[in-house]
């Protein structure tokens, strides 16, 4: 049995269908990427899965499965216990969802007792492991710091830290790294990829970058207008597809001293 199923979803904003009949399935340990166009529905479907779609929206035709179950009838309560547990999402652009006026550490500390009956103290060090963890060197001073003290990439990390505290059996990541320069979205892709050796973390990544899909994926999925274009292994999207689309997609991917990324 798949991990995360979705069958012929249908996602909806005020009963305008922007994303239709989208089947797929995840294993656990898995990394898919979601690539495509700017507004080809990429977010809408890593949100319908979280059960957090803005603007009005729903799923207004299949189910989304986790572990066989149902997400779509999940009360408020059992949805705040399977965030950040089971299912974590990273944005793309942790800094942003930060208060910019509270440490990181008093909300890394908040944000692990609402999951975690424990002492400040305990939850300060458990932050600060996570942070290690995340290759955060002094993670000390990093709970010390607000937010803008922090560099694009220090903050990014920060966020995953976060959403891996409790070793979600799913990551979903939206353009985790495109706010960020290459050197530092390498890193964070290496850690991704850590994870999964880790703890077996299965993880859905939307990204623009079709280079960086081919780098870390096992199943890449290309959404256009809404629709599944085209989906198969890397090998397949790479080498195998027979879609414009896709083929102009892998144009697009940037080359540095004529060596390709992917
Ligand atoms: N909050 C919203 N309210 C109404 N419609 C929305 C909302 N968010 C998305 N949509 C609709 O859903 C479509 C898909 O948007 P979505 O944000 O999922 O695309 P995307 O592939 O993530 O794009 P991008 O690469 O720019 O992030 C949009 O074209 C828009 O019509
Ligand atoms: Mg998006």
């Amino acid at each position: 049995m798949a991990m995360l199923e979705l069958k012929d979803v249908t996602i909806s904003y005020k009963n305008v269908p922007a994303v239709q009949n989208v089947n797929l399935s995840l294993e656990e340990g898995e990394i898919c990427s979601i690539v495509g166009e700017s507004g080809s529905g990429k977010t809408t479907v890593i949100r319908a899965v979280l059960g957090l779609l803005a603007g009005g929206g729903k799923v207004t035709k299949g189910d989304i499965l986790f572990d066989g179950e149902t997400l779509l009838t999940r009360s408020g309560e059992e949805w705040r216990k399977l965030r950040g547990t089971k299912i974590s999402m990273i944005f793309q652009d942790s800094g942003a969802m930060m208060n910019p006026t509270r440490k990181i550490g008093d909300c890394f500390v908040e944000y692990i007792r609402t999951h975690e009956n424990i002492s400040k103290k305990d939850a300060w060090e458990k932050g600060v492991k996570m942070l290690e963890n995340m290759r955060l060197p002094n993670g000390d001073n990093v709970m010390r710091s607000y937010p803008f003290q922090l560099s694009g990439g220090m903050r990014q990390r920060v966020g995953i830290a976060m959403g891996m505290t409790y070793q979600p059996k799913l990551l979903l990541a939206d353009e985790p790294t495109s706010a960020l320069d290459v050197t530092t979205q390498a890193q964070i892709i290496r850690q991704f990829m850590e994870l999964r050796e880790e703890y077996g973390t299965s993880i859905i990544m939307v990204t623009h970058n079709l280079g960086v899909a081919a780098y870390m994926s096992d199943y890449i999925v290309v959404m256009k207008d809404g629709i599944i274009e085209d989906e198969g292994t890397r090998d397949y999207i790479l080498k195998g597809t027979r879609k414009e689309y896709t083929k102009t997609l892998l144009d697009a991917v940037p080359s540095l001293g004529g060596v390709r990324y992917v």
